[in-house]
């Protein structure tokens, strides 16, 4: 999106209007982890217009996706302990963290209560055997907006803009081969999303 192109709100599904949730996401990002947002948002709006789903709930979900990515392993662990969340997820780290654990930082502080775009932020790093459609939008809008560049990104796009849910398995079965690749830990949830989406091969 251009910085001066803006989105008007109209369903109140959040106590914001556009520019005002942007300054909230911009303050707790750099600027480079701001600008994937922007085209986060952007790209969900397309997925979603493309998929007839709502584009501005899926606009909202894309834009704060990453709302707490840059938070201290520290803060993270103390909303897992304060909230009883499940202790496994201590085992992992930033990258798990900042969906499943991150949705608590935007019901804390930008007092955002709409469930179902907090599942779009939990579960768009490792995904979820069952996904909402906004889930899956977020999920794909993250791995295919045009800032992206990696081997497999412009197969990523053309199999996501032909089927979403493809694009779901399509990912997940690139990331978990990345993991095993790198002898990366592998969490347990990325295998159950991968095994439940199979039957989009
Ligand atoms: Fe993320
Ligand atoms: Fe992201």
């Amino acid at each position: 999106m251009e910085k001066n192109e803006t989105i008007d709100y109209q369903e109140n599904l959040i106590p914001y209007t556009h520019d005002q949730l942007v300054a909230k996401v911009q303050e707790k990002l750099d600027d480079k982890r701001f600008q994937h947002c922007l085209r986060v948002e952007k790209q969900a709006i397309e997925l979603a217009n493309e998929n007839q789903y709502d584009p501005e709930k899926a606009a909202i979900a894309g834009l704060l996706h990453d709302y707490a990515k840059q938070r201290s392993d520290h803060d993270f662990i103390k909303v897992i302990n304060d909230k009883q969340m499940n202790p496994d997820l201590l085992d992992y780290g930033n990258a798990i963290w900042h969906g499943v654990v991150g949705a608590e930082f935007i019901k804390d502080e930008l007092h955002i209560f709409d469930e179902e775009i907090l599942n779009a932020v939990r579960r768009h790093t490792v995904g979820a055997p069952y996904m909402t459609q906004l889930d899956q939008i977020v999920y794909m809008a993250d791995y295919i907006e045009p800032g992206r560049d990696f081997p497999g990104v412009e197969k990523a796009r053309e199999i996501t803009h032909a089927s979403l849910k493809k694009g779901v398995f399509f990912q997940t079965q690139q990331t978990l081969s990345y993991l095993v690749e790198n002898a990366r830990p592998i969490y347990p949830g990325t295998i159950a999303t991968y095994n439940a989406w199979q039957s989009e091969n």
